[in-house]
């Protein structure tokens, strides 16, 4: 996962920028032992090729989920966030995607994400300066 997280490619999508090897795992450190995130590793046939997570932020449940290049277009985001979707009963949950990430827009359209709106969103360690497309499944 964090050769992954390295990808130029997908974080290029993503609009964000990868975390150094120490803040990675110890992000991931807390995000394990945290019971209110359910964070899952995307398995096909017994391969690694991604993960799948829900998590609080800002008082909401939001998802996310990161699957490896080589595998891009074959379903597999659509199918694991819909296994997500079927194992949390927590509702609304909601996504906040660059609006340029049209793929992941895809994703959520397909698993019944509604548009809410947009947001610009300052400069960070973690995201260049952007807009955000806000999801909700109610
Ligand atoms: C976004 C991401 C998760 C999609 O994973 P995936 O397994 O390829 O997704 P799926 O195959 O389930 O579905 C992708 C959908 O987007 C569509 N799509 C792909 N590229 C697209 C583009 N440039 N414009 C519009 N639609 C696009 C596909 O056609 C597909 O829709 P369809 O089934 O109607 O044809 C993957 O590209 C990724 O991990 N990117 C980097 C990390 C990231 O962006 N994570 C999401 C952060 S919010």
């Amino acid at each position: 996962m964090f050769q992954l997280q390295l990808d130029p490619e997908s974080n290029r999508m993503a609009s964000t920028i990868p975390r150094v090897r120490e803040d990675f795992f110890i992000h991931w450190g807390q995000v394990c032992q945290d019971p209110s995130v359910v964070a899952k590793v995307v398995l096909v046939g017994g391969e690694k090729v991604g993960c799948v997570v829900a998590f609080p932020r800002d008082g909401q449940t939001h998802v996310a989920y990161w699957i490896s290049p080589d595998r891009w277009g074959q379903g597999i985001a659509t199918a694991a966030l819909r296994l997500l979707l079927v194992e949390i009963d927590c509702r609304p949950l909601h996504a906040t995607v660059a609006v340029t990430n049209r793929a992941s827009l895809r994703v959520l359209a397909k698993c019944g994400f509604q548009r809410q709106g947009s947001r610009q969103v300052a400069a960070s360690d973690r995201h260049p300066a952007g807009t955000d497309e806000l999801l909700v499944l109610p």
